[in-house]
């Protein structure tokens, strides 16, 4: 196969969606179509067994949520599906960011019953921001839900995007008989407790066709045609560039656990889903079909064994391709580096690959070399960009409770932070260390982690923040004057960059009037 063969083949997406809506179940669903899992359960079971091995997996346990990030990839019809696992706690919004830089597209999972919720906004704009194609699962048609074009309405009027149905539903909750096809003009019964993966389509030449009402009763088939002909004229047949440009997105029902919908979504989507896309860098866009390779790491994990230090770094393929043994260019640290046993993920299997190409996703052992939005390259000097840090909500210093494990602390705090669990930030008068998150969580799994993992103890104590945002200004005395006046509220990043210190919203919007010169950003990179 060429390369462009392979460039072609990839989609590399994630799924998203609020907390239970079930995202995991869809996961498992797809994975088992694919082959790369042979028993449902599978993906669960790993979860939970990940979660017992370690102390700081049990405080994930028990707040039932999943802090890390993984790569599942399978073979489908020729395909080459890449997901990425995206953490669903809102505590955990800026790794959400960081994996949705690494992703083509998105599959948004909405529960039926329950509809838009919280975390579907925040996600759906962090894909708006980026114009992510996103395809949409309507799940657990097998609950008494709403009515589905109630739901279509609450999407495009909460999320602000344009939806197009390509299956629908007919009846829901007990009375769910099963899926149309509104493209293949095809039904897809229902069978209850169906744990088949294939699923028998039965496909008409239109929707009036008399048999229809055999299958479904004359009822359903009435309201079926009602449906279908309000559909045609509410919405737009799909337009495939509109979808590619996050303007439209197709939908999809079904039901998750019971294996429902899933052959549907998973069709369309390795045909319509983008292969691997061009990224931004400070040298400009850098496409898959360039010829040097080059990717950045969007995720860092932590070994689950605390003895041991090291650490998975996920690398995602911009250009090129990547080959093992190879000496690349790490740009920030300006070290060549090489890696002897560079992982690709096949579901749950790990396994050392000898080469990896554009839209692929793989890991790299790493003994701290490197930090979130580290490039790598086959020498060229350019980052790129779109892996920002965000102003973080909550703020505390941080104390030191052991001095004789001051270098330990130091250390701890560094690498933690090149993880991206927390920022840190040091404030220009006194030194003083501050670590900013966006969740209380985090603290406690620093706090956790420390201890386990570098054998420090710190405490983090309250400090009264309001944000800490990135400042420039395109006069540099300007920024002095700033500086000057503002000393006790400047703190500079791990990049040393400049921060402005606000206590709160009223004494930034003073900062702001006073010094209209200075620019405040809530983005690392502006
Ligand atoms: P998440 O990753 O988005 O958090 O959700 P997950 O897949 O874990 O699913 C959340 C719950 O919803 C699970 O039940 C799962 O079985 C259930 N579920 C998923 N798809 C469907 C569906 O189509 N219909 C119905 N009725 N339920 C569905 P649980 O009780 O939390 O876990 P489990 O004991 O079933 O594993």
């Amino acid at each position: 196969m060429t390369v462009i063969e392979e460039i072609n083949r990839r989609r590399t997406f994630a799924i998203i969606a609020h907390p239970d809506a079930g995202k995991t179940t869809l996961t498992e669903k797809l994975l088992l179509f694919g082959g790369a899992i042979q028993t449902a359960g599978a993906v669960k079971s790993n979860k939970i067994k990940k979660a017992t091995t370690s102390d700081f997996m049990e405080i994930e346990k028990q707040r039932g949520i999943s802090v890390s990030t993984s790569v599942m990839a399978f073979e489908y019809k020729n395909y080459k599906v890449n997901i990425l696992d995206t953490p669903g706690h809102e505590d955990f919004a800026e790794d959400t960011y960081r994996t949705l830089s690494a992703v083509d597209s998105v599959i948004m999972v909405i529960d039926c019953v329950k509809g838009v919720e919280p975390q579907t906004r925040k996600l759906l704009e962090v894909c708006r921001m980026r114009n992510t194609p996103v395809i949409v699962f309507i799940n657990k048609l097998d609950r008494e839900g709403q009515n589905p074009f109630d739901l279509l309405d609450e999407i495009e009027k909460e999320l602000k995007i344009k939806v197009r149905p390509l299956t629908w539903p007919i009846g829901i909750g007990k009375s769910f008989k099963g899926v149309y096809n509104l493209v293949e003009k095809s039904l897809n019964l229902f069978q209850g407790d169906s744990k088949t993966t294939v699923e028998d389509r039965i496909t008409f030449s239109d929707i009036s066709d008399a048999s229809i009402d055999k299958i479904i009763t004359q009822d359903y088939a009435t309201q079926l045609r009602a449906d279908v002909s309000l559909i045609d004229g509410v919405y737009d047949a799909l337009d495939k560039n509109k979808y590619l440009e996050g303007n439209i997105s197709p939908v999809f029902f079904g039901s998750a656990v019971n294996n429902f919908g899933i052959a549907e979504l998973l069709d369309c989507f390795v045909e319509i889903a983008p292969s691997p896309k061009s990224r931004e860098s400070e040298l400009g866009e850098v496409f898959p079909t360039d010829k040097k390779f080059s990717g950045f790491i969007f995720k860092i994990h932590a070994n689950l064994d605390p003895k041991h230090r090291d650490r998975i770094a996920f690398l995602r393929i911009v250009s090129g391709i990547f080959e093992r043994n190879k000496y690349y260019h790490h740009v920030r640290d300006k070290k060549q580096l090489r890696f002897s046993n560079p992982t690709a993920f096949m579901a749950q299997q790990k396994s050392v690959i000898d080469e990896a190409f554009p839209g692929d996703v793989i890991g790299l052992y790493d003994a701290g070399n490197f930090k979130i939005g580290d490039t790598l390259t086959e020498g060229e000097n350019f980052h790129f960009k779109g892996i920002p840090s965000f102003s973080p909500e909550l703020f505390r210093y941080v104390t030191n409770m052991d001095p004789m494990k001051t270098k330990q602390l130091q250390k701890g705090l560094e690498q933690l932070t090149d993880e991206g669990v927390a920022q840190l930030f040091t404030r220009k008068v006194d030194g003083r260390k501050i670590v900013g998150t966006v969740g209380a969580l985090q603290f406690e799994v620093m706090q956790h982690r420390l201890k386990a993992e570098y054998n420090a103890s710190a405490n983090f104590e309250l400090i009264n923040l309001y944000k800490a945002l990135w400042i420039s200004a395109t006069d540099k005395k300007k920024l002095d004057a700033f500086i000057l006046d503002r000393n006790a509220y400047i703190a500079y990043d791990k990049e040393d960059r400049l921060v402005f210190l606000a206590e709160s919203a009223w004494l930034l919007q003073m900062a702001q009037e006073k010094f209209p010169d200075i620019q405040f950003h809530v983005k690392s990179e502006y």
